[in-house]
């Protein structure tokens, strides 16, 4: 079998209109116009590319981009001074404090000091423990694209054998929830899990978020499955750099039913769904029903 190629860039600029054709709506009809603040700490180069590809498309989509730079050196206190401004002002929707934070900061105290209902990155606790116990929370950005492209390819996913590969708090663990959420039966599988070609060999979907270039070869993919690399991997070959997944695409696509691309598959969606859930904010934050289709 050879894999359809499952075009994240096109399905990300289709989520991008439809999330600047109710952004639109909601200025015409409700004069609201959605606001996210970005905050960056230091100078980590990743980031600020981030960062800034960030600001344009949410002024793209018409929504007001608030881009809030600090020290890399910034106290803690400071940084929950400007959260807290955040959370206080009504034309903020969305607050998203770019990851990694330097060292001196922590982590866990900075991001549930946001409050959950512009927790646009669904990583407080609050929206973990929604997701969990399948209420309405903020849900995070990069498994809500694989979820929304897993749909758009399969409709229902119900009874459908998954695996996940990684049990990180910002894809694996979430991503689970979310396909047992579509009544999928999961597996999430990592670095200890016994035979793990065996189990990937036995799911219809597969999600890989490892963070290790290439790690799952074709043969490990049932024939007809559809997989979802999450991996972005820069590495060197032949003298030159190239970014490719957690899955070997060459191979894999030669059994796949389906199958995302690096670059230019779940990556694109990631923001995409930033916007979607900056949009689904606004409207929850103003008493408005939710955008269809952009979330979970
Ligand atoms: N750093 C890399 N990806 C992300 C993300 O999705 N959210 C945040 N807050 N930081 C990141």
């Amino acid at each position: 079998m050879v894999a359809q190629v499952i075009d994240g860039k096109a399905f990300a600029a289709k989520v991008r209109a439809q999330v600047a054709d109710q952004v639109a709506k909601l200025k015409e009809e409700n004069g609201i116009t959605p606001g996210l603040a970005v905050v960056l700490v230091g100078e980590d180069p990743a980031s600020q590319v981030y960062v800034r590809s960030k600001g344009k498309m949410t002024v793209e989509v018409g929504m007001n981009s608030y881009e809030h730079k600090l020290d890399a050196d910034t106290s803690e206190e400071d940084l929950l001074a400007l959260i807290e401004k955040l959370n206080n002002d009504p034309a903020v929707n969305g607050i998203l404090v770019q990851l990694p934070l330097p060292k001196h900061l922590n982590e866990d105290l900075v991001i549930n000091s946001i409050d959950p209902a512009k927790d646009v990155d669904g990583f407080h606790i609050s929206n973990v423990g929604l997701l969990g116990t399948g209420q309405k929370s903020m849900v995070p950005c990069t498994p809500l694209g694989c979820l929304m492209m897993l749909r758009d390819h399969h409709g229902s996913l119900s009874g459908m054998d998954a695996v996940v590969i990684g049990r990180s708090n910002i894809v694996g663990k979430p991503m689970a929830q979310l396909l047992l959420g579509d009544s999928c039966t999961v597996t999430i599988a990592h670095s200890r899990t016994k035979d793990l070609p065996d189990v990937v060999r036995r799911a219809d979907i597969v999600v890989a978020a490892v963070g290790r270039p290439e790690m799952v070869p074709g043969d490990w993919i049932k024939e007809g499955a559809t997989v979802i690399d999450v991996g972005i991997n820069r590495i060197e070959r032949d003298g030159k750099n190239k970014l490719v997944g957690d899955v070997d695409y060459a191979s894999a696509a030669e059994r796949a039913g389906a199958i995302t691309p690096v670059p230019g598959g779940v990556g694109p969606m990631t923001i995409a769904c930033l916007l979607a859930n900056t949009l689904t904010a606004a409207c929850r934050a103003n008493g408005l029903p939710e955008p269809e289709g952009l979330t979970a």
